[in-house]
């Protein structure tokens, strides 16, 4: 096999090794995937300050993201169906998190449960919820949590409906699989997934599946988000599960300057600019464009993080440079996992943090902490 060098090897690799309705899954937006390539396309036309002669020894990009220690400013998205991409997923995901010392955030829709996570780990993780219409067994997701010790949740706002992905609706994505014709013939090309799948129980949502009822089908992410996510969801129910919680809380989704303004309202610790990877909007402008204006506005109030387009660490340098005091990462993550399994979160993980360690050092800085908007060329952010 090729040396590995970058994230886009693992994907290559990614797609050649899992069956291709969790591929499409992963690697896709919503209707015409505008947003969903904008928030790639708009780094790149962001540039970096070339500065030497500085002395380059001793670096650091250690961080703090919601008071948890982070060897960089990222932690790994919560992604539904990581379990799907390899065998126990979420597991191998986390437990290459916690090795490589940054936080790790499941989600609701992963098919290991919190139950799983917490066993497998040590290091508390975080916990993304989705505001579902039954409280109770809202109330009773944020109980496990608490009983799992998880340092934080991520509750997420963009969600409330479900934005149309083509190929989600062509492939009939399920988890598992449906035994159909066009995918025992995927499977049998996938056989390291297969045998995989074979040596796990766990294939399907396993956090939801014994614990919500009433879903017309429980193997489908399109019939959970469609009949059990609650439309009606407000700021008042942000009070709500925050009261219920008490612990940190980290409102992701946030696009706008006024609703990052309620967001603060809410008394929140961190807010996730993002638009749901454009999974969600279509149309609705990248995330690192939607970063500044929201750190202008709310930065000394609130945590401001950024999810979205991160494929490199020059990605994570550029929006920590333009006030992200932590990223998130979903797609990297899944094409290593999806690749290579744990190794292959290690492998992603690594390659973002050289590129970012190295790029901090060619801008004539060691430390992140002392890095700001000053390492960007005027006029391209
Ligand atoms: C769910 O969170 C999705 O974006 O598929």
């Amino acid at each position: 096999m090729a040396v590995i060098t970058n994230i886009e090897d693992l994907r290559v690799l990614y797609k050649k090794r899992v069956p291709k309705m969790f591929y499409d899954y992963a690697d896709s937006g919503s209707w015409t995937e505008g947003t969903y390539r904008a928030n790639e396309a708009d780094f790149q036309s962001i540039k970096l300050r070339q500065r030497v002669a500085v002395n380059m020894e001793n670096r650091t990009t250690a961080t703090k993201m919601v008071g948890v220690e982070a060897k960089m400013p990222v932690a790994i998205a919560p992604v539904g169906l990581t379990g799907m991409q390899s065998a126990d997923g979420e597991i191998k995901a986390a437990k290459a998190a916690e090795k490589f010392g940054i936080p790790f955030i499941l989600s609701t829709m992963s098919i290991c449960s919190i139950e799983d996570i917490a066993a497998n780990t040590t290091a508390p993780f975080m916990f993304q919820l989705y505001m579902m219409r039954d409280r109770e067994a809202m109330a009773r997701m944020i109980d496990r949590c608490k009983v799992a010790k998880c340092s934080a949740l991520v509750l997420t706002l963009d969600l409330q409906v479900i934005g149309q992905r083509h190929k989600d609706l062509k492939n009939g994505l399920t988890a598992p699989p449906r035994p159909t014709i066009a995918n025992i013939i995927n499977l049998s090309t996938k056989l390291r997934w297969c045998f995989g799948m074979l040596g796990t129980k766990r294939r399907s949502f396993g956090n939801l599946v014994g614990h919500v009822k009433g879903v017309s089908d429980m193997n489908s992410l399109a019939a959970w988000t469609n009949e059990q996510f609650d439309p009606r969801l407000s700021w008042e129910d942000v009070k709500w599960v925050k009261a219920q919680w008490g612990g940190k809380l980290i409102l992701k989704g946030i696009q706008d300057v006024e609703d990052a303004k309620l967001a603060v309202e809410t008394g929140a610790d961190a807010i996730v600019v993002s638009n749901h990877g454009g999974r969600q909007l279509d149309g609705a402008e990248s995330s690192i464009k939607a970063l500044p204006p929201i750190v202008a506005a709310v930065g000394d109030q609130i945590e401001v993080w950024m999810d979205g387009g991160i494929r490199s660490g020059q990605d994570v340098l550029k929006a920590w440079a333009l006030g992200a005091k932590g990223t998130l990462i979903g797609r990297a993550m899944v094409y290593g996992l999806g690749a290579m399994g744990e190794a292959g979160v290690t492998k992603a993980l690594q390659i973002i943090h050289k590129e970012l360690d190295v790029t901090m050092a060619f801008c004539g800085h060691t430390d992140i902490q002392t890095v700001d908007k000053t390492i960007l060329q005027p006029g391209t952010f």
